[in-house]
């Protein structure tokens, strides 16, 4: 399906339209709406699930100008806008964590609950900042295919890179997405805020999850996150990397789906 707001013409899908509560899934990077594939097809039976692509990947349309955390978080207020949803549970997986945190920022009382999966509040270092510098030349020099392929090995973990079927789902999500997306991205996530002084200003239920073998958002970092966060809760989904939740999607669905029980009741 797709949406004109913003003056883009965005792509997302939309399932479980007849419930009342709305789960928002918004994907990490160089990713689009398939990473939450087994997401959409499991909780769609018990609530409504959207999967948009962002700005400037999938099937969405880039924007001139550059991006920011702030202006997907704007986007997707948009879609919700679109779609007559007044609030939602806002989950977000890495750099769709980061959008979560200017979602709440910005459009507080739209956010029912918070997910940050395989995410991180602290902005990037001095290192990391050279680093998507450097990450902009080679893709504009040798392609987004050729970057895809550099990053996968670091996406996943131990068990998922011995499973082909998770390997291709996730080396085709990467390698589809414009050149020109990944340079604006990697623009905007090398300048996005800082969010540790978001984190005690989070007043809905939240739920950190992460992939046990993830090395971009190991687990440590997750249970600090989790720490200051009021009342967050804190699960550690094994036998996945950065991309927990297409790597283990029954334990990854089943934390959701517990926290979201209580959510209900809350
Ligand atoms: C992501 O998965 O969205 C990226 O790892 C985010 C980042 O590079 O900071």
């Amino acid at each position: 399906m797709f949406a004109h707001i913003n003056g883009i013409r965005m792509a997302y899908s939309d399932r479980g339209q007849r419930h009342p509560m709305a789960l928002l899934l918004v994907h990490g990077f160089p990713l689009d709406h398939r990473l939450w594939a087994a997401q959409t097809a499991a909780l769609a039976s018990d609530m409504r699930v959207i999967a948009p692509d962002l700005c400037g990947f999938g099937q969405t349309e880039s924007r001139p100008g550059p991006l920011s955390m702030e202006t997907h978080a704007d986007d997707l207020a948009a879609l919700l806008d679109h779609l007559k949803i007044r609030t939602a549970v806002v989950a977000g997986l890495s750099m769709g964590g980061y959008i979560a945190f200017a979602f709440w920022r910005r459009h507080p009382a739209r956010v029912r609950a918070l997910i940050l999966a395989d995410t991180r509040a602290e902005p990037d270092s001095g290192v990391a900042r050279a680093g998507r510098d450097a990450a902009i030349a080679a893709v504009q020099q040798s392609g987004a295919a050729a970057y895809a392929e550099e990053m996968l090995p670091r996406l996943l973990s131990p068990t998922s890179l011995a499973n082909p079927a998770v390997v291709a789902a996730a080396r085709k999500m990467m390698t589809a997405q414009p050149a020109a997306g990944i340079v604006a991205a990697l623009a905007s996530l090398r300048d996005r805020p800082d969010s540790r002084p978001t984190l005690p200003t989070v007043t809905v239920p939240a739920l950190v999850v992460g992939g046990a073998d993830d090395v971009l958002t190991p687990p440590a970092d997750a249970q600090k996150m989790a720490a200051a966060i009021p009342g967050a809760r804190l699960a550690v989904v094994p036998a996945a990397g950065h991309l927990s939740p297409l790597e283990n999607p029954k334990t990854f669905n089943a934390a959701v789906r517990d926290f979201l029980t209580a959510v209900r009741r809350s």
